[in-house]
């Protein structure tokens, strides 16, 4: 993945447990890179690496890491970081969902190497979606939990967020139930 990932995990660490622990957390996990650059992109393996780590040096559950990150990465990656990308992307949580499917397109310009998630969204009642989600990768379904609840939080919505299908059950893709007031 793309090192602002990587970064983005320094800077979660770097601030809750200070910078004394991401260096405990980069030395746990052997990777020999010593400045992440935003633009550049890395292995993988790197960035597993580093959440599990974090989960151990900090002695939080993976899943708790995954989804705090969820968490900063709209908080503060995406808001504060990607502020008018962000906006473009709706102005109302029920917009910005509905317009999730198109968001990577404009991050694919910015980073051409990027291998981005993919999303279905479909609205199953007044202040309730399902958000399906298809990737890649393994392991990212916490992640992208923490990272719908970080839109209830961007949009100042309390929403509930549960997981109604996994990947771990043999399917093709993970869904999310969404529902707010
Ligand atoms: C401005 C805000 C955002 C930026 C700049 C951004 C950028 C990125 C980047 C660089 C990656 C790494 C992929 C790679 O390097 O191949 C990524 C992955 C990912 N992004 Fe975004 N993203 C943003 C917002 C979002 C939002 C709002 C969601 C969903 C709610 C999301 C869901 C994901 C997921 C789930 C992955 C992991 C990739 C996978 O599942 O295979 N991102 N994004």
């Amino acid at each position: 993945m793309y090192g602002i990932v990587n970064k983005a995990i320094q800077e979660l660490v770097s601030e809750q447990f200070g910078s004394d622990a991401w260096i405990r957390v980069k030395q746990k996990s052997g990777v020999g890179v010593d400045f992440f650059s935003s633009n550049e992109p890395y292995p993988d393996d790197i960035t597993f690496k580093l959440a599990r780590a974090a989960s151990e040096e900090l002695k939080l559950p993976l899943d708790e890491v995954l989804r705090a990150f969820g968490h900063f990465w709209i908080m503060r990656t995406g808001k504060e970081r990607y502020g008018a990308l962000m906006e473009a992307g709706g102005s109302n949580l029920h917009d910005f969902l509905m317009s999730l499917p198109q968001f990577h397109n404009r991050i694919l310009l910015m980073f051409p190497q990027l291998c981005p998630p993919e999303f279905v969204v479909k609205e199953t009642g007044t202040g309730a979606m399902e958000v399906h989600y298809y990737s890649q990768r393994q392991g990212l379904e916490i992640f992208v939990q923490g990272l719908l609840e970080g839109l209830g939080l961007l949009y100042n919505t309390p929403i509930t967020v549960s997981q109604t299908q996994t990947r771990a059950n043999g399917h093709d893709h993970a869904i999310f139930a969404i529902s707010w007031q």
